[in-house]
């Protein structure tokens, strides 16, 4: 792989343009999770020991192509360079004719991060002129950002066409980990997948199902499955119009020869407030709520990640956010994490709510990886090929 490791690669006095996801929550002003943050401080660890000259490219929120004050990445510079324990150059100017020049003048071994890259026009039309311009303010580009990586973007596509390019650490750790639940599988090999809509992740279901033994289906995707079977949902989260897509997906479960799990009881309430109540599948009322899944649902996830090698994750089991529905996300987190740490199978999660559930729950070491990327975890898990990681693999 065309990585920064690589030893005979020299980095001192050369401008290395690092491109990386900043883009973490924030709530007035305060950024509210940092695992973005931390998860690249190697790289540029990596990069000041070999004396480059870091140039720190990353964008937050949509503006657009308008600055907008809101998503200034000042206050990110601040705690990247608390973390780091050095100082960060803030360049506050969008990019401009002086740019190349303030460049230039930081020192080996020091790190500037310009403002949010897409403030600037080009960006995410990925302008050849713009790419070329940021090109220019560079001798070498590094993408370490596998979350932007699904992005046809100037700072993530464009610029490759114009300097040498190379991955960083945390994006090659990203794809390696993924390989291991995509090419690489060490089977029997499971995926629990939850969330709200079974059509927004059809295509994750049948791209697995091909390599995997299991899928275990829960929360709200759940309810559209179980509808489908004729079963009673009430009032719960489901999609209708799904009859085409799970006949598909039951067809590939037969082909394959991978086992469909749906819940056979859950928890149910009348509203989101409500108190929890346990009920087989087949007593659901109409005017029930399902928020959660069962503990018979819970035993029997427990029985197959027990056979299992490797467990992939993504999706809550239902309603965590009221503590009344937080038990099944809560236990499935248990027996993979108690799983990894006995007998080390491989366990994968991703997804933006999967890794806010982590978070919550304190389990974030808890599995082999975690990743940080929502809609490029998700892509990737399609069997999409990303463009900012084919543009870095043709840069050779
Ligand atoms: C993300 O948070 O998934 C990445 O930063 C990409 O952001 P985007 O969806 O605005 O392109």
């Amino acid at each position: 792989m065309n990585n920064i490791s690589n030893k005979d690669l020299v980095f001192k006095g050369k401008k290395v343009l690092l491109r990386v996801d900043l883009n973490v929550p924030m709530n007035n002003g305060f950024i509210t999770e940092t695992s973005r943050i931390e998860k690249i401080i190697p790289t540029i660890n990596l990069l000041i020991e070999k004396q480059a000259k870091i140039i720190v490219l990353s964008h937050i929120g949509r503006p657009k192509g308008k600055f907008i004050k809101g998503m200034s990445l000042k206050p990110i510079s601040k705690k990247l360079a608390s973390l780091l324990n050095k100082e960060i150059i803030f360049n506050q100017n969008i990019i401009n004719e002086n740019t190349l020049s303030e460049v230039n003048k930081i020192p080996n071994g020091s790190v500037m991060m310009l403002e949010n890259i897409r403030f600037n026009e080009g960006e995410e039309s990925n302008d050849s002129k713009f790419s070329k311009k940021i090109s220019n303010l560079g001798d070498i580009y590094v993408n370490d950002a596998f979350s932007c990586s699904h992005r046809s973007h100037a700072s993530m596509e464009g610029i490759t066409k114009y300097i040498p390019s190379y991955f960083g650490l945390q994006i090659t750790e990203e794809i390696n980990a993924l390989k291991k639940i995509t090419s690489e599988i060490k089977k029997p090999v499971t995926l629990i997948i939850g969330g709200s809509k079974i059509s927004t992740k059809i295509k994750i279901i049948n791209n697995l199902i091909k390599k995997f033994n299991n899928i275990i289906i829960v929360g709200g995707m759940a309810n559209t499955m179980l509808k489908y079977t004729g079963l009673k949902v009430g009032k719960s989260i489901c999609e209708n119009n799904c009859g085409t897509l799970i006949e598909e997906i039951l067809e590939n479960s037969k082909k394959y020869n991978c086992k469909i799990i749906c819940p056979v009881d859950v928890i149910v309430a009348k509203n989101l407030e409500g108190m929890g109540i346990k009920k087989d599948i087949k007593e659901v009322d109409n005017n029930d709520m399902i928020l959660d899944i069962g503990p018979k649902t819970i035993s029997s996830i427990k029985t197959i990640i027990n056979n299992t090698n490797t467990v992939l994750w993504n999706g809550p089991a239902g309603y965590f956010e009221n503590p009344n529905f937080q038990n099944g996300t809560k236990q499935i987190l248990e027996i993979i994490s108690q799983k990894t740490k006995n007998d080390k199978i491989f366990s994968v999660a991703g997804g933006g709510e999967t890794v806010e559930a982590i978070n919550k729950f304190k389990k974030l070491n808890s599995f082999t990886f975690v990743s940080t990327a929502g809609g490029a975890f998700l892509e990737h898990l399609e069997g999409k090929t990303l463009p900012g990681i084919k543009a870095i693999n043709q840069n050779v």
